[in-house]
């Protein structure tokens, strides 16, 4: 049997394809195209691509790490899936056994954990690249939407939060019970609905067998459904918006390079009206020195920036173990209880702001659970249409004409950072500062 070679030897047919596999190292800007075309995988690349949207440094691909990371989560998910048991009475024990008994368990538990935290992170990068370079903004082409790219990306950063959030409880551990318990909290304290929505989220008063089989269904099916559908539609619509907003960027900087308009053709309608045709002018992205064939380099980036996250990943797990506390005890507080890592800003804000205007209290509960997320996530959903600076600050570095907004939005993520820092780091029993070098005062019955 004929094996088929990533190569062809020698020129085919028009529209015949000798081989069932496309080439990856192809001989001519045809068999590149007929590369793209004639692949499952590779249908939705563009054919040709700006090689300045392609620089490690745009986008550090950041992007296409946190597709790689989702892909991940997902493939080391379905194994878990087989061992997994959602019942409170098991869920631990199951956990236990995937951890000390079964061949790799731990292994893929712990890919699966360390991709899902750093997808958080990497998804939360992107969102900054993305907004840094003025990425959502529209450039000079026809129909773009850039805009709905980006309140699409929104939404796909709150779902990966909930998707990561819905999967803390499962190991039905102490570590698990409490931050959850701490997580729902925050939405309690949304005044007169506040408890209601704490009750649809862990379907009724208590965290108990409910909660678990919520977040379980959540976590294996509804949100990875919504992520999946939400990137493929995000994909799609990069492709709709002319590729990479540094595309567009670098096209206008090399427009006045655009071949001259030439008076070319002459027509007549049946003799009757004579004529020059209109002339078109040269677009940028067509001229030789600016593309590249998506197949090869696109797709070997994109392979780089896939397998690499893959090894590191897994290399990583080999070391870093998954935690498992002792089981849930709903009756056995730890001091401190901290929420998600991801959600340790808010806790800080919710421990510290509560407001007093004369005999009128805002629970801080309500500042740093409700109106400052609230308030965060509104402004970042709208921010394409509130910035108001020019096109040609769109897929550009740190521009000028977007300093100040930048600047703030650096601030921004400064706080929050900062924020986690002392939740995690600083925040010892009762919610008392230690530095990391003082000891803990011992406290009878803490675990
Ligand atoms: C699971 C989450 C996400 C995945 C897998 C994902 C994937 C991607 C990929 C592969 C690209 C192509 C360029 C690149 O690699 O940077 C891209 C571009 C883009 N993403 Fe995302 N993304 C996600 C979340 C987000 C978020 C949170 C936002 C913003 C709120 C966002 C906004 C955009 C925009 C506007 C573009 C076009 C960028 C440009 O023109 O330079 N994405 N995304």
């Amino acid at each position: 049997m004929r094996l088929p070679s990533l190569t062809r030897s020698k020129p085919e047919a028009p529209g015949v394809h000798a081989e069932p596999f496309w080439s990856l190292r192809p001989q001519s800007d045809r068999e590149a195209g007929d590369a793209v075309v004639s692949n499952f995988m590779l249908h939705w690349f563009p054919a040709k691509i700006s090689k300045a949207s392609m620089a490690w440094n745009y986008s550090f691909w950041l992007g296409t790490i946190s597709a790689a990371l989702f892909f991940l989560t997902i493939l080391s998910g379905l194994p878990l899936l087989f061992l997994y048991v959602p019942s409170v009475e098991r869920a631990y024990q199951s956990v236990k056994d995937i951890e000390f008994v079964i061949t790799f368990g731990s292994w893929i538990r712990s890919v699966h954990r360390i991709s899902a935290h750093l997808m958080v992170i990497v998804v939360a990068l992107h969102l900054m690249r993305v907004f840094l370079t003025g990425a959502y903004k529209n450039g000079v082409g026809r129909g773009q939407q850039r805009e709905v790219n980006w309140v699409i990306g929104v939404v796909m950063f709150l779902t990966t939060l909930f998707l990561s959030f819905t999967g803390y409880l499962l190991p039905w551990d102490q570590l698990a019970f409490w931050a959850v318990t701490v997580g729902t909290n925050i939405a309690a304290s949304i005044p007169a609905i506040g408890a209601s929505v704490r009750e649809l989220l862990i379907g009724g008063r208590n965290i108990e067998q409910a909660t678990l089989i919520r977040f379980y269904v959540l976590h294996v099916v509804f949100l990875p459904g919504l992520l999946g559908v939400l990137f493929a539609y995000h994909m799609w619509r990069v492709r709709k918006d002319g590729g990479l907003a540094r595309a567009d960027a670098e096209s206008v900087v090399e427009s006045p390079r655009s071949t001259a308009p030439v008076p070319s053709k002459t027509y007549t309608l049946l003799g009757v009206a004579r004529g020059t045709a209109p002339t078109v002018t040269a677009h940028t992205l067509d001229a030789p020195d600016a593309t590249v064939n998506a197949v090869p380099d696109l797709v070997r980036r994109a392979a780089i920036a896939t397998l690499g996250t893959i090894a590191v990943i897994s290399i990583m797990s080999v070391f870093i173990a998954s935690p498992l506390e002792e089981p849930a005890n709903a009756l056995v507080t730890p001091n401190p209880a901290k929420a998600p890592w991801y959600f340790l800003w808010l806790q800080e804000i919710v421990t510290d702001t509560t407001i007093r205007i004369g005999s009128f209290t805002l629970n801080g509960a309500f500042v740093g659970g409700v109106i400052l997320p609230g308030l965060l996530v509104g402004l970042l959903t709208f921010w394409p249409w509130i910035d108001k600076s020019s096109h040609l600050a769109a897929g550009v570095w740190l521009p000028r004409d977007r300093r100040t907004q930048n600047l703030v939005f650096l601030l921004l993520i400064l706080g929050v950072l900062a924020l986690t820092f002392v939740g995690m780091v600083l925040r010892g029993p009762y919610w008392i500062l230690y530095w990391p070098w003082e000891a803990w005062p011992e406290i009878p019955g803490r675990i």
